[in-house]
């Protein structure tokens, strides 16, 4: 299968932990960007990636980078790209564009151009264009401006694989799912379900650590319960090979609730929240593996002197 590169954004910060987490899907390492990573890889460890990042926000695919000086440079650049392999003719796009220059001071302006060179693109083949959709394209272009050049890509995810489907309802401050899994990571949780440690979250509000915790002791795909991803009407999706990623992590689910389940419990004082986590819970298929409880905790700080017994 032949490679192609990716650009994946995630929180700033998370850099080397996706990148590492990336890896394990088949995703070399090009170069870290801020709140993203450079990648290549197959089609298949792109879709893996959709599927089982827990760290990501979208996954790009890079298609070309063209010069950016001027708003008619962007249009030259744009217009003479192949976008009938990446736009279906009689589907729908939209332009997704971040970043500005001294020529291209408002993102509106730059998407309206990148606009402009795709339809004049498929114009100048005498075909039919596809439309444009704000709300609910076929396909997404994504276009990040930096300083001269415009590094143009679709949106393979098509929303932020952060939302896994699960939290609809929030507390206070909730923590952002892919946040969560990655302060897991980076406090060793993966390691520590393999070695037969269990997991308490005492403030849980809605529920977000303990069930990326619990997602993550019983190897469950984060992208399971995603109905749709941006590369389902991409021209160059390939549905059995989707299918099949699909199957295994269903498959791998299923055999993740047949080994040692870890106890995973969450706590919290606000009864009205813990209704909120357990809704959740159930939404991510956890009710018989996930504890929550209403219950008040005794939070120790610790200083020089020795420990301060506070309630949060
Ligand atoms: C910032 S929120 C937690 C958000 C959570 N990580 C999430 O993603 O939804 C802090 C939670 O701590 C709870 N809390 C504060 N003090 C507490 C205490 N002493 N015992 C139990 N819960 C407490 C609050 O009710 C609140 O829901």
């Amino acid at each position: 299968m032949s490679k192609s590169v990716f650009f994946v954004t995630c929180p700033k910060g998370v850099e080397y932990l996706l990148a590492d987490e990336l890896s394990t899907f088949g995703l070399d390492p090009v170069r870290n960007a801020p709140a993203g990573v450079w990648v290549e890889g197959s089609l298949e460890a792109g879709y893996r990636a959709c599927l089982w990042s827990r760290l990501a926000n979208r996954l790009i695919l890079h298609i070309d980078e063209v010069d950016a000086n001027s708003g008619d440079q962007l249009y030259d650049g744009v217009v003479h790209m192949d976008w009938q392999q990446h736009i279906p003719v009689h589907g729908s796009f939209r332009v997704t564009f971040l970043g500005q220059n001294e020529a291209i001071r408002n993102t509106q302006y730059g998407a309206q151009r990148v606009k402009d060179g795709i339809v004049d693109r498929f114009q100048a083949n005498g075909g039919p264009r596809p439309s444009v959709d704000a709300k609910n394209p076929d396909v997404i272009v994504s276009a990040r401006l930096n300083r001269g050049r415009l590094s143009l890509g679709i949106d393979l995810s098509g929303h932020s694989l952060h939302m896994r489907g699960y939290r609809t309802d929030k507390g206070i401050a909730p923590l952002k799912e892919n946040l969560a899994a990655a302060l897991l990571m980076r406090a060793g949780w993966p390691e520590i379900a393999a070695a037969g440690g269990d997991f308490v979250d005492p403030m849980c509000g809605s529920g977000t650590l303990v069930i990326e915790a619990a997602m993550m002791a019983l190897d469950m795909a984060p992208g399971r319960k995603q109905e749709r991803f941006g590369f389902e009407k991409w021209p160059g999706h390939q549905p059995e090979l989707w299918l099949s990623l699909r199957q295994e992590a269903e498959r791998r689910a299923h055999e993740g609730k047949q080994g040692r389940i870890p106890r995973l419990a969450g706590f919290d004082q606000d009864s009205r929240v813990i209704a909120t986590a357990w809704k959740n819970i159930q939404r991510a298929g956890l009710e018989s593996i996930v504890h929550v409880e209403a219950r008040r905790s005794t939070l120790w700080i610790w200083r020089v002197t020795g420990p301060i017994r506070g309630w949060c």
